[in-house]
């Protein structure tokens, strides 16, 4: 299955990429999609199913973006305590939160039981323990926060992980599944239900209206009465660009030597936290351990997130051996809730879902439902609480935005000296580097069948300079998480054009590089 990297997930390897079976018509749909990811397909398949006329537009494969990245852990908790949702929204709106994420669960149980979604979903406890007195504290907060709020959380002596704990508190009906294997069930009951869905083809502009007309990279113009961005980030220029920031984490799939797999969820309160659990897959059982996140395009070298995750695993688990690594991205929203409902500066009938942080299963599938509501009855009970357009400036705020702000001068800042294009030749194979010539900036990285891959420094998307991934061999913007391949074809939005390659065969030879 093709991904959105050089790395394979755990739920990727040996899954066939999916093949469509409708075919797109010529008229004006009802609701355009953009984005084959959970949060697209779960609302593809419900206004299908309210009797809509749905078109999916993905602009690479199902399963190539995060939805397949991630680690499927399925919580009634957010990465955002519950303590924190109080201070900054409320008790009431706490409550609608709880409530919300109750209804994806059942949702997503609804959605499996329905379709016959064979996809290893399991009913778990998640345990979440404190490693110091400062989180014992935030720990106590959590709880006393959550049970007043309902949830099922308690203080237990019981640890499912073999890792030192001061306190630990365990909440129950909480459950994991195969992400990739449950998109792929939601596409195939869209498409039996009359939904259309066209792979490899990109949503690049958008001119709006009551009838929308939407570009496309592959198809033309499609008309449309609604559309909406399931795209983790939406794309073009927006408000949500400075609200939402990209992280990227990272993912193990271990194989243990005594055989003793947890049983449950967990989660660390390290920040940024690690994240635990067992998953059976094509007949083995693997630990799939994550954490060392890092804001995207900030870490010059990726491969030791993985080399400090490892070591941190095996200080507590027995490992035989590391079967799979991956790395995802996500976007964390600067009030601590996603952006749900409808774009800043656009229409009534354009839609946006982002900042799911670490929680975007239940969050895309808690916009599936927000959507269909908008769309059928004109209204959501959680529209207002996730309005992307609310103005909630949290504490940090302005920090927040200064950090991205000040990405692009930092990294621009300390490029390499002018280099002499002919020392390009010297470069190691695997290596890239962003290099500043008669003031011009090329990224340039050097394969490892010795071919030199040279593109233009500039993010298309607002002109932050990219930086190299080492793992994932790509080109990772720290401005809002573009990432482009090492030809500088788009991989993730909010880029919609690709990186402007640069002949360097040619350049050698030229007197100065243009
Ligand atoms: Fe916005 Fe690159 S993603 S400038």
């Amino acid at each position: 299955m093709k991904r959105d990297g050089a790395l394979t997930s755990i739920w990727q390897d040996n899954t066939e990429d999916y093949i469509t079976t409708n075919t797109l018509e010529d008229k004006e749909y009802d609701v355009v999609i953009a984005g084959a990811g959970i949060t697209g397909l779960t609302t593809a398949l419900a206004l299908q199913n309210a009797h809509l006329s749905c078109l999916v537009i993905e602009a690479n494969t199902i399963g190539f973006g995060t939805t397949s990245g991630t680690t499927a852990h399925l919580n009634t908790f957010f990465d955002t305590g519950y303590q924190q949702v109080i201070k900054n929204f409320g008790e009431k709106n706490a409550k609608l939160l709880v409530k919300g994420a109750k209804a994806s669960m059942a949702m997503i149980k609804q959605n499996i039981t329905d379709y016959k979604i064979d996809c290893a979903y399991e009913n778990k406890e998640g345990y979440l323990f404190s490693l110091n007195e400062k989180q014992n504290k935030e720990l106590e907060e959590i709880v006393a926060s959550a049970k007043r709020l309902g949830l099922p959380i308690a203080f237990s002596d019981n640890m499912p992980f073999p890792i030192p704990y001061i306190k630990l508190a365990c909440i129950k009906k909480q459950a994991q599944f195969n992400p990739v294997q449950y998109s792929i069930g939601l596409a195939k009951a869209f498409e039996e239900a009359g939904g259309v869905i066209v792979q490899n083809s990109r949503v690049t502009d958008l001119e709006e209206g009551e009838t929308l007309q939407i570009y496309t990279s592959a198809n033309g113009v499609i008309k449309a009465k609604n559309i909406i961005y399931a795209t983790h980030i939406p794309p073009g220029k927006n408000l949500l660009h400075f609200r939402c920031a990209p992280y990227r984490s990272y993912v193990l799939g271990v194989k243990l030597k005594d055989n003793a797999y947890p049983h449950a969820l967990g989660y660390d309160m390290n920040d940024p936290y690690h994240y635990y659990r067992t998953q059976f897959i094509n007949g083995e059982k693997y630990l799939i351990a994550g954490g060392e996140d890092h804001k995207t395009g900030r870490e010059e070298n990726t491969q030791a997130c993985f080399r400090r995750l490892e070591s941190y695993v095996k200080s507590y688990f027995p490992v035989d051996r590391i079967a799979f690594r991956w790395s995802s991205q996500y976007y964390e929203p600067v009030d601590g809730l996603p952006y749900i409902g409808n774009l800043p500066g656009s229409g009534k009938n354009v839609y946006v879902a982002t900042g799911f942080g670490g929680n975007g299963m239940i969050y895309g599938t808690l916009s599936a439902m927000i959507f269909t509501d908008m769309i059928t009855s004109g209204k959501s009970i959680y529209q207002d609480l996730f309005d992307p357009s609310r103005i909630k400036l949290a504490a940090g705020f302005f920090q927040f935005i200064e950090e991205g702000v000040n990405v692009a001068t930092t990294l621009v800042s300390s490029l390499l000296p002018a280099h002499k294009l002919d020392e390009l030749a010297d470069m190691a194979p695997g290596e890239a580097k962003v290099v500043r010539y008669d003031g011009h900036v090329a990224a340039i990285y050097k394969d490892e069948t010795h071919q030199i891959h040279a593109v233009d420094s500039k993010c298309t998307h607002m002109n932050c300079t990219i930086a190299w991934n080492t793992v994932e061999k790509s080109w990772d913007c720290p401005c809002h998480g573009s990432r482009f391949t090492c030809d500088g074809v788009v991989l993730n939005a909010p880029a919609q054009k690709d990186l402007e390659m640069i002949n360097i065969e040619e350049q050698i030879n030229a007197p100065a590089y243009k």
